[in-house]
């Protein structure tokens, strides 16, 4: 039986893969001094509403009653449950707060390159800070991510833009406030929907606005809302990598400020990234009780994954380090089955000392030992048998070969491993 659509097994290998990718997410975040937080997977369904993540996740949600008939689902983004968190605790913590996570996330997608149903999805925000150097820390700490991951300028670019700026353009047209959430999401599928299929949204949703005028605004950014956090990223040294675009402006709901989002220059890929500033929604959540100006952005593992087989040197990094993971080091050889015994109580030893050892455990010819020391990717292999207590000790990779004691070996390992 296969896993549900849009659902994955891990593999060992795909389990590397995905191991590769949580060590840079943890990394780069730990070096802007992000500390890392996790919450449930299933929340209450109402966390999800309209005015919270709104939009088209709310038509994503896996969602039911749970045996005690609450409406339940599992979470869709991380966003509305660190709003949750904070809102309740954050009293206990100085601001701002610079808080990571890595975790498992639900949307029922439509099956497409890069989108499932389950994803892992990494989160950096930064609460309690409403300046530019906030938003700047945060995009700054994706493009350093990314670039950590092997690609460059050539490679991806952010695309930046600010809801404020909609919503005078908006204003100056007459919409009401109550229909701003309508048409910003209208406008984050210009790109993706059919231009009929905007033209009729546009229609029903005012009669003053145009696709045509829609099209003239964005074609000339009027970027000085976004002057003091361009300088805020120059000085960061990413400013190459940032492209003012009012055509971003997100799909959730709670977005108040500036919006961004991740794309790569080649290989038709969706957004591998997207966050925001959302400064009212520890606001909503706590019922005024709390309120706390927050922005952040998320990034999940599939289109990453699609990204880094695109790119040869972020590829090639990628094989080395799941290269220098295998799963042993050092492998015993049993030349004799009567040194069984002493080969055991070796790698105990051997164990102990944190290295990764592997042995036969059941009687094999000697080439065959050494074919499965080559597969399980070892460095060394020692050779036990009628000469012990002195080994033959083989260096895989340059077939060189040492005798050597016990107590000898023990002194050495260290130097023969960095040899
Ligand atoms: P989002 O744009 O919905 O934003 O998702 C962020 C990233 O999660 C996407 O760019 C993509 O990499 C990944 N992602 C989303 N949906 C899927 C899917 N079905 N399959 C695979 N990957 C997916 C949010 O979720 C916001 N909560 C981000 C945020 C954090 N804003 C502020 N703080």
């Amino acid at each position: 039986m296969k896993p549900l659509p849009g659902f994955r097994d891990f593999l060992p290998n795909d389990y590397a893969r995905r191991d590769y990718i949580t060590s840079h997410w943890r990394d780069a975040a730990r070096r802007f001094g992000f500390v890392e937080f996790d919450g449930p997977m299933l929340e209450s369904a109402e966390l999800y509403e309209k005015k919270n993540s709104g939009g088209e996740i709310l038509t994503q949600l896996y969602q039911f009653h749970d045996r005690g008939d609450r409406p339940v689902a599992l979470r869709p983004e991380m966003t509305p449950t660190l709003a949750r968190m904070v809102g309740m605790h954050h009293r206990t913590f100085a601001k701002p707060l610079r808080w990571f996570s890595i975790g498992n996330c639900f949307r029922y997608e439509r099956q497409q390159r890069g989108r499932l149903r389950e994803f892992l999805q990494f989160n950096c925000d930064l609460l309690g800070e409403r300046s530019p150097a906030a938003d700047a820390e945060v995009i700054t700490l994706l493009i350093h991510l990314l670039k950590s991951f092997g690609f460059g300028p050539k490679d991806f670019v952010i695309r930046l833009s600010d809801r404020l700026v909609w919503q005078h353009f908006l204003e100056q047209h007459g919409i009401p406030s109550d229909k701003m959430t309508e048409l910003l999401a209208i406008i984050d599928k210009i790109e993706r929907e059919p231009e009929e299929r905007t033209k009729e949204k546009l229609a029903a949703c005012s009669s003053v606005l145009s696709l045509r005028r829609i099209h003239e605004f964005m074609s000339n950014p009027e970027d000085s809302a976004l002057a003091p956090l361009l300088s805020e990223l120059s000085s960061r040294g990413v400013r190459e990598y940032v492209q003012p675009d009012l055509s971003i402006v997100r799909g959730l709901a709670y977005y108040t400020g500036i919006v961004f989002e991740a794309f790569a220059l080649h290989g038709g890929l969706r957004a591998i990234a997207g966050g925001g500033r959302y400064d009212n929604l520890i606001y909503h959540l706590s019922d005024g009780a709390a309120s706390l100006p927050a922005v952040g952005f998320g990034m999940g593992d599939a289109v990453l994954l699609e990204f880094l087989k695109s790119v040869p040197l972020a590829a090639s990094q990628e094989e080395k380090y799941i290269n220098a993971q295998r799963p042993c080091q050092i492998y015993l050889i049993i030349a004799d089955e009567t040194y069984r015994n002493e080969t055991v109580a070796l790698a105990s030893e051997l164990r102990e000392k944190g290295w990764r050892i592997l042995f036969s455990l059941s009687p094999e010819r000697v080439g065959k030992q050494f074919g499965a020391a080559q597969d399980a990717g070892a460095t060394l292999a020692i050779v036990i048998g009628a000469e012990w207590p002195v080994m033959k000790v083989k260096q895989l990779s340059t077939r060189e070969e040492t005798e050597m004691s016990r107590d000898a070996l023990f002194q050495r390992l260290d130097s023969l491993f960095h040899a």
